[in-house]
């Protein structure tokens, strides 16, 4: 198994792609970092610590920390709607019981890059504050990751949060756009892939029989079913977290395209807006402007659709 971490902003399909990833049996977690995001950093500290105890990793794995607010701005919203009051649905988790390090998140993530140089895959299921702390603190962490793959962004739809903004990057978009430019090796898994990888009713009937190791799925996925429902999401739920998950081990769950990100934060109208610059048309589109040239000449991969497999079935 090769070394992540999964940084999180538990939050329903946060919790879901824990499970998944531990499912895989690809993967030695080495941390579970908290994020605020689906609900402000210590109740999402909270919610790590009691999936961890949860799914039974909690005396292995540490859960760290969040920062307490985005980089610049102020605490934003919750998305307590879509994920319930304390953002696990109805459940009443028990904490764990672990002694947890108290070093942050950020910190964690960057000891961790110095310990798995070359060899560390770092998932981002929420906003990108932690990593873009990490970042600020030590640009050359973006080199000593292997592979960063976050859940966040809408390059060619529109977004969740504002008609133009996902939740993760409108969340922190100063944070997401430390990430994008910093040169790390970068996968964005973003809602042109995620809004179409469903969970609908009959995957919840198959999940709901398949037994005691999946109930705690089975009834996250009812209640965030019903929510997708009652805000117009229809009869599905998408797979956001869980997909970006998926694409740290197999690129080929979703179609993707090579190219630079820039974050809108200027404006609060268009605020953690994603603008997608495919590689090589950039020097066309802003020939004229040599600062927006230089940060599109840091390129990632972005997702374009979903790809051929499905891991729902
Ligand atoms: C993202 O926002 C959060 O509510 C979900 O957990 C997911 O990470 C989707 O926009
Ligand atoms: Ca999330």
């Amino acid at each position: 198994p090769s070394p992540i971490v999964l940084d999180s902003d538990p939050g329903i399909d946060d919790a879901l792609a824990l499970q998944y990833l531990l499912g895989t049996g690809l993967w030695d977690l080495k941390a579970y970092t908290s994020v605020g995001g689906n609900l402000p950093a210590e109740q999402t500290y909270l919610n790590a610590r009691a999936l961890a105890r949860a799914m039974r990793i909690d005396a292995d794995v540490p859960v760290h920390r969040g920062a307490g607010r985005p980089l610049t701005r102020l605490p934003y919203t919750s998305a307590s709607a879509f994920h319930g009051k304390a953002g696990l649905g109805n459940e009443t988790l028990p904490d764990s019981t672990a002694a947890h390090p108290t070093g942050s998140s950020a910190q964690a993530l960057l000891r961790l890059s110095r310990e798995y140089e070359g060899e560390l895959t770092v998932c981002a299921t929420g906003p990108l504050t932690n990593v873009a702390i990490a970042l600020l603190e030590d640009p050359a962490f973006a080199h000593r990751v292997k592979k960063f793959v976050f859940m966040g962004g809408a390059a060619h739809v529109p977004g969740n949060i504002t008609p133009v903004a996902e939740f993760n990057i409108w969340a922190d978009p100063d944070a997401a756009e430390v990430v994008v430019s910093s040169g790390i090796p970068f996968t964005m898994v973003d809602l042109d892939a995620s809004l179409r990888w469903l969970f609908r009713p009959a995957d919840l009937a198959v999940l709901e029989a398949a037994g005691a190791g999946t109930a705690l799925a089975a009834r996250l996925l009812r209640v965030y079913m019903d929510a997708y429902r009652l805000h117009g999401g229809g009869d599905a739920c998408p797979l956001h977290d869980p997909l970006a998950v998926g694409v740290c081990a197999d690129e080929s769950f979703i179609t993707a395209a090579e190219g630079a990100v820039i974050v809108e934060s200027a404006s609060e109208l268009t605020r953690g807006k994603t603008v997608f610059a495919p590689a090589g048309a950039h020097r066309v589109y802003y020939a004229d402007s040599p600062t927006l040239t230089a940060r599109l000449s840091i390129t990632g991969r972005v997702a374009l659709g979903p790809g051929p497999r499905d891991f729902v079935k």
